[in-house]
């Protein structure tokens, strides 16, 4: 069990996911280098706390005794005592670096180290840090909103310890959640699937089988999926779906091509919710 627990970035998912290891009982301390994100983060926990307090997921106290578990810390300075990071910043290698070179002087030897990249190679990241820390060095990949979804992806880089995946794997079933050992390949294992199905779903569409809403209805009616591929790109922004995709393609070649209708849409800035309009009219 890691008693203590440091997360680095606070924002969509570095939030719940601070969120989720306090619930669990851990010591959390949750840095951003934007001061007022922090303070909106804060914000945002209480939030979803007290939904889940309305839903009886939580105890009516959880706001009182969970979020001062919390840390916001505005350096990393005090991460000295965590027994591990999860790194969970903007989606930069650069940016990653040089959170991994700061960890990397201030943790101690023992820490364990984890990233939430969606795409970065953990290889290429564990390389940031010292060469004697890449056995503690390894991927953790949380879904959103991380406080909901069940699932973690644990990707172990080419020189992580299996004792470490043991121990990251047992520290995701404390905390709540099921984890997925996966191997370290472009795309995890969900996002191949994912974008496998949303591809196939826009092409469906482009061939003028089906529309978008029927679509949506045939995968929460027939597959049991709780929301259609198209409801999921307007909630994600379809820009991030067709920056994935092209991640993919470039990996693993016209499997995973984006239809060129995905490109007219947010060549168009018809991004989904946010811009008030995707594959639905918000
Ligand atoms: N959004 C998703 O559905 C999702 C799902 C799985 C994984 N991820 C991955 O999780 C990571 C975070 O994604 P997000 O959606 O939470 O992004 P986000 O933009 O909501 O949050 C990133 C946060 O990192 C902070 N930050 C940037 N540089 C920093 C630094 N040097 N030190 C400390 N904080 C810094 C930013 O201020 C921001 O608050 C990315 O690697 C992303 O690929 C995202």
């Amino acid at each position: 069990m890691f008693k203590t627990v440091g997360v680095v970035g606070a924002g969509l998912m570095g939030s719940e996911i601070a969120l989720v290891f306090a619930l669990a009982g851990r010591r959390v301390k949750l840095n951003d280098t934007n001061p007022a994100l922090l303070d909106e983060s804060a914000k945002r926990l209480e939030r979803v706390l007290q939904k889940g307090i309305d839903r009886g997921l939580y105890a009516e106290d959880a706001i009182e005794v969970v979020l001062p578990q919390i840390q916001f810390c505005p350096t990393l300075e005090d991460y000295s005592k965590c027994d591990l990071v999860v790194e969970a910043v903007f989606e930069d290698e650069e940016v990653k670096s040089a959170v991994f070179g700061e960890l990397d002087r201030i943790v101690s030897d023992h820490c364990v180290i984890a990233s939430n990249t969606s795409s970065i190679s953990i290889t290429t990241l564990a390389s940031k840090v010292s060469e004697f820390r890449r056995t503690r060095f390894i991927g953790t990949h949380f879904f959103s909103p991380v406080s909901k979804m069940k699932l973690v992806e644990v990707i172990p880089g080419m020189d992580t310890d299996r004792a470490i995946i043991e121990d990251v794997m047992s520290e995701c079933k404390d905390i709540g959640k099921t984890p997925i050992e996966v191997k370290d390949v472009v795309g995890f294992a969900v996002n191949r699937l994912l974008h496998a199905m949303m591809i196939e779903a826009t092409r469906l569409v482009e061939e003028g089988v089906a529309t978008p809403e029927d679509i949506d209805v045939a995968c929460r009616l027939g597959l049991g999926h709780p929301i259609g591929p198209f409801q999921l790109m307007d909630a994600t922004q379809l820009s991030l779906s067709l920056q994935v995709q092209e991640i993919l393609s470039a990996a693993y070649g016209d499997r995973f091509k984006p239809r060129p209708i995905m490109k007219q849409m947010v060549g168009a800035g018809y991004n989904g919710k946010r811009s008030g309009r995707g594959w639905y009219k918000a």
